[in-house]
């Protein structure tokens, strides 16, 4: 491979599909995978079993610094309480910027890997080999993680789910640090009206021009026979 890791950033609004194009991805190239928001859940969750205030910055920081990202409990993370408390952390500047540091870290060892969330092209891995922006209208995303908590045995109203997300957005977008925001070299993929499949080979299609384009700026060096 040419020029440093591979790494490929996916930003999106929650439910749009960024985790399982990012899971996918990340085997086919053969790349590591992280999944961010499971970063800022790992921190608040931390704060809450702790009792502390979730605005305590520097129990925040304290906590982001003891967290491996190589062992993020998935399950565990995914309880709603976590995800309106990480909502509400992601603001906070210091933390941010603790938890930015290790995610850089863990994307430049080798080979690379593919990075989930909603700043990864913008701050966290502005040189990624490839970007893509994932999104969905509300509706659609409100459909597919209401079939998705269904599915896990929880009972719930999409409508509330709509809401829910929609305040989500809300926050993730209009905060001033980091906000929800397409990088300006990045490729939209709207997947409303897209199977995952689809999704997926429209992604590879993209990732793969992209490593291209990268290896005709700094080409393999020839090796003597
Ligand atoms: O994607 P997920 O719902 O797990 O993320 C939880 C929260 O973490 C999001 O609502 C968002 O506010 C925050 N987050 C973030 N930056 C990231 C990933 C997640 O601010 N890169």
């Amino acid at each position: 491979m040419s020029d440093g890791p591979l790494i490929i950033a996916i930003d999106g609004p929650a439910a749009s599909g960024k985790g399982t194009l990012a899971r996918r991805l990340a085997a086919h190239y053969g790349l590591r995978h992280l999944d961010t928001g499971l970063t800022y859940r790992a921190v608040a969750a931390a704060l809450l079993e702790a009792g502390s205030d979730i605005t305590d910055e520097a129990a925040a920081k304290a906590a982001a610094a003891a967290l491996d990202l190589y062992a993020l409990d998935r399950e565990h993370l995914s309880a709603h309480g976590i995800g309106e408390a990480a909502s509400k952390i992601a603001m906070l500047p210091v933390l941010r910027r603790q938890l930015v540091e290790k995610q850089r870290v863990f994307a430049a060892d080798p080979p690379g890997a593919v990075l989930d969330g909603r700043d990864i092209g913008t701050i966290v891995c502005p040189d990624a080999v490839a970007k893509l922006y994932v999104t969905a209208s509300p509706e659609v995303r409100a459909r597919r993680r209401t079939a998705e908590m269904r599915e896990r045995g929880t009972a719930i109203d999409e409508t509330a789910v709509l809401a829910d997300l929609r305040r989500r957005d809300e926050r993730d977008a209009s905060r001033a640090e980091s906000p929800l925001k397409p990088a300006a070299d990045a490729h939209l993929l709207d997947t409303s009206e897209m199977t995952i499949e689809a999704a997926f080979r429209a992604a590879v299609d993209i990732v793969d021009r992209a490593v291209l384009a990268r290896e005709r700026v700094h080409p393999e060096p020839d090796v003597p026979v």
